[in-house]
């Protein structure tokens, strides 16, 4: 195909070109680039995924084969894939790219793919249903909105995990929705909704194509940070 090898400089310039435009644009953005997606994020070194999905294995006691996943913004089905190697096999996978959501189908891994924009569209998932819910590459100023976290939570069965990663974009539309986004957390905290399991800094969540960092060696990838939170039982 075509595109199968883009650059470094290539995707630069690529996902660039969907920055500043609406949601429904950027989801046609996303069908445009759904079936190079994960060779193209290998190339941006992307391992949100990978470290994501470690980061729950390593923090989570239930039996994988036994849990319902929801993955929230699952794009191409990556987190699951990873998933399943580590024995988990019940998902149900979300996002508003149709063009993502058929690229996970063929992974054959999940029972139901829902199309929703979220922030706008209702999370269509029923309330206290899943053992663990998964958001990973999604939580950011222009994709999914802090109020969503709520929906997540919901979703949730009592004593549920939602485990949830974002990468620190340098601007200061990243910087306020991280600021929002930590407030929103303890807040749900301290309403009783569900309690702090861990948090874990992520160096190295994928290549900075978004700045103007190429000659920055120690600017070079984006940071992350991955949070994890277990419902309240009540
Ligand atoms: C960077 S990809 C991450 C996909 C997958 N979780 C992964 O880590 O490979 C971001 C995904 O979020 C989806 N997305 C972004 N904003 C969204 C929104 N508001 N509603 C639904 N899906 C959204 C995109 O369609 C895309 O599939």
């Amino acid at each position: 195909m075509s595109d199968s090898s883009r650059s470094l400089d290539d995707l630069r310039t690529f996902v660039n070109s969907s920055a500043g435009v609406d949601l429904q644009q950027k989801m046609k953005f996303y069908n445009s680039w759904a079936e190079t997606y994960e060779q193209d994020s290998n190339t941006m070194s992307y391992r949100a995924p990978h470290q994501t999905v470690e980061f729950l294995f390593d923090n989570f006691s239930g039996r994988p084969e036994q849990v319902q996943v929801l993955d929230v913004a699952c794009g191409s089905g990556w987190v699951a894939k990873l998933m399943v190697e580590l024995g988990f096999k019940h998902f149900v996978g979300v996002d508003g790219s149709q063009g993502m959501l058929d690229q996970a189908a063929k992974t054959g891994l999940y029972k139901e793919l829902k199309l929703a924009f979220l922030g706008t569209d209702p999370l269509p998932a029923p309330t206290g249903m899943f053992d663990v819910v998964m958001i990973v590459g999604a939580l950011r100023y222009d994709f999914v909105p802090v109020s969503v976290i709520r929906e997540l939570y919901l979703a949730a069965k009592p004593g549920g995990h939602i485990c949830m990663s974002r990468n620190d974009l340098k601007s200061e539309s990243g910087n306020k929705y991280k600021v929002s986004m930590e407030k929103e957390l303890q807040l749900m905290e301290e309403e009783g909704l569900w309690s702090h399991v861990i948090t874990k800094e992520m160096d190295k969540y994928m290549i900075d194509v978004y700045s103007n960092c190429e000659d920055a060696q120690n600017e070079k990838y984006l940071s992350g940070t991955m949070y994890l939170y277990r419902k309240s039982l009540n």
